[in-house]
């Protein structure tokens, strides 16, 4: 037994072995383009349909894993992004928002990767919402506050919802929650380890839907 991972919190292991991921995903070229405001409108607008199908896959997959011991603890309504997401869709598109969209490739393999996880293991599904949700409530207020300035959407306002969490008004109090229900995950050590793992195929699976995006909108000056 390794008295060490036993003694660590979960939520510090799960942060520290993910920090290399966390950086080669948001020093991705797409990001960078992203956040450098070197891309129009429709790139970005790319970007918030393929969360879309993600978010889908999480929270339709909320009522098979809200009774589970390890995973129903972290479904919680305030962290909903569908009905966001469609808000920012219309916006964006149009009220036929829905007609003609499709996934990209990597898009859809994340999708059924989280859906498979919810169905089959709870703990895969707790990765797959780590990775999303926290990330969310930190390093996505970046993402909102460049897409604001660059497109000139109102601030909180249509276009950047998904980023607005309404129901959560102090976001580092949620996160510090969020990591004693990590925390008190009931999983021994190897469960964990797994878990890390699938964290780090969670971060790969937005490595790729990065990827495929620079290969829509190639760039740049
Ligand atoms: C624009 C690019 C990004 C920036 C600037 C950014 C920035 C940040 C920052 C500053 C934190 C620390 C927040 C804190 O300590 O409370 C954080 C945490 C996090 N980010 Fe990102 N991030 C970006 C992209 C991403 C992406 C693409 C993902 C994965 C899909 C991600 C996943 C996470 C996760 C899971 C955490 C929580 C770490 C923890 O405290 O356990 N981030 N991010």
């Amino acid at each position: 037994m390794d008295a060490t991972a036993t003694a660590t919190p979960f939520s510090t292991l799960i942060r520290v072995a993910s920090h290399e991921k966390h950086t080669e995903v948001n020093t991705s070229t797409f990001m960078s383009d992203l956040l450098g405001q070197r891309f129009g409108v429709e790139a970005y607008t790319r970007y918030t349909e393929q969360l879309w199908f993600v978010y889908r896959a999480l929270e339709d997959a909320a009522g098979t894993v809200e009774g589970d011991p390890v995973a129903g603890p972290f479904v919680r309504p305030e962290l909903m992004r569908v009905d966001a997401l469609e808000r920012d869709l219309t916006h964006l598109r149009g009220a036929d928002w829905r007609a003609g969209l499709e996934p990209l490739p990597a898009t859809a393999a994340y999708a059924a990767r989280i859906t498979e996880c919810a169905r089959t293991w709870p703990g895969g599904y707790v990765a797959h919402h780590y990775t999303r949700y926290l990330g969310d409530l930190s390093g996505g207020q970046v993402v909102r506050d460049m897409a604001e300035k660059t497109w000139g959407f109102a601030r909180k306002g249509d276009g950047v919802r998904f980023y607005v969490f309404d129901e959560i008004a102090n976001p580092a109090a949620f996160k510090r929650a969020y990591r004693e229900l990590l925390d008190a995950v009931p999983a021994d050590d190897l469960e964990k380890q797994r878990i890390i793992e699938e964290c780090h195929r969670a971060f790969d699976f937005n490595g790729a839907v990065f990827h495929e995006l620079e290969g829509e909108f190639p760039l740049s000056a």
